[in-house]
């Protein structure tokens, strides 16, 4: 099978026309192939909050479309007025307050009769950006990893959630393709099962071998199988290096250090939040409890049960053995030592 990534393919999950944005529904993957259009900010801004789109990243790339498209007709004011709509989408993801306030500061830096153009080159050009730490991170993390590793990774930090070949997936697939990573255990991160609808397939359709498990597997395998290192992605990394990721990564990572087993985030320097001293300010989006209690519309709990879904969790640096971004590795993972790779 020839190996390629992605954004090669020819499903493409966002494409930019001009006055509209055409992305690929995640949420019926991989049963089928089906396509949303966005026509206006506000339809972009529902697509994020009903996870037809996800992932810190994209979320972030699809924003910057999404002022684009509010840009159309030369107003200032439509843009102004687009920014609160989209960033309510979603709370935890800071990649989509990082593009917001990005694209408000291209609207404001030039002439109202230019808005339209403008934006759509800088939201491109956002894009573009992330696709190119993607590569970068790619390399610098499969470095870290021994040959003939075999990883565990959690909920989709892959092509589908980025602009480019993903971050944690991004590190996996550069780390196979260089014999560092020989195989990849997904969880399947209940209850949206990002694992093993989206990480799974995208292994897949990539060649690289892989064995799904379910989260409850993990202590088991880190146990009983040789497991090299854990690879995640992150919604947001506080100032102090907390990292914020899909609810479960926690656990892995408390699993790992029991086993002595490397932990690795993987994540642009647009999920840095050094606004936000540490983990515990984050915010935790909680979503319906109709994900958990259900299974594809199928109850799966009894009638009238009572239910939580967070959509997140903190995983303390102390934790985490590095965190790889496109500008360097952060290792010990502290706020001392982000701030000093984040200005290089
Ligand atoms: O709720 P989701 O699917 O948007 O959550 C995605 C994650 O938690 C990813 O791990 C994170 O955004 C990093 S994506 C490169």
């Amino acid at each position: 099978m020839k190996k390629r990534a992605l954004h090669e393919d020819p499903i493409k999950h966002i494409a930019w026309k001009g006055d509209r944005l055409v992305v690929l529904d995640q949420r019926w993957l991989p049963r089928s192939v089906k396509f949303v259009t966005c026509k206006t900010a506000t339809q972009v801004a529902k697509a994020t909050t009903d996870m037809v789109l996800r992932g810190a990243p994209l979320i972030g790339c699809a924003a910057a479309y999404g002022m684009a498209l509010a840009a159309r007709r030369n107003k200032l004011k439509d843009v102004v007025a687009a920014e609160p709509v989209l960033r309510r989408a979603r709370p935890t993801a800071v990649n989509l307050m990082h593009a917001l306030d990005h694209m408000l500061a291209v609207a404001k830096s030039g002439p109202e009769k230019t808005l339209s153009r403008r934006m759509a080159a800088a939201a491109v050009q956002y894009f573009e950006h992330d696709l190119g730490y993607n590569a970068a991170m790619a390399k610098l993390g499969a470095a870290l990893l021994k040959k003939n590793s075999n990883v565990m990774t959690h909920c989709n930090a892959g092509a589908l959630a980025t602009a480019g070949i993903g971050t944690a997936v991004g590190m996996i697939r550069q780390g196979w393709l260089t014999g560092k990573v020989k195989h990849v255990y997904p969880c399947e991160t209940r209850p949206y099962l990002q694992g093993a609808r989206l990480t799974l397939w995208e292994l897949m359709e990539a060649g690289i071998p892989a064995t799904l498990i379910t989260d409850n597997m993990a202590a088991h395998l880190m146990k009983t199988r040789k497991i090299d290192a854990v690879i995640v992605g992150s919604d947001r990394i506080a100032a102090n290096a907390d990292v914020c990721n899909k609810i479960g990564t926690y656990g892995l990572a408390i699993l790992a250090k029991h086993h002595g087993i490397p932990f690795y985030v993987v994540a642009p320097s647009t999920t840095v939040d050094l606004g936000t001293a540490h983990g515990d300010r984050i915010p935790i989006e909680e979503r319906s409890i109709q994900e958990v209690v259900e299974i594809f519309g199928s109850k799966i709990a009894p009638k009238g049960a009572k239910a939580h879904h967070f959509g997140f969790d903190v995983t303390p640096h102390a934790l985490v053995t590095a965190i790889v971004t496109e500008k360097g590795v952060v290792s010990p993972a502290n706020g001392a030592n982000l701030r000093k790779v984040l200005n290089n």
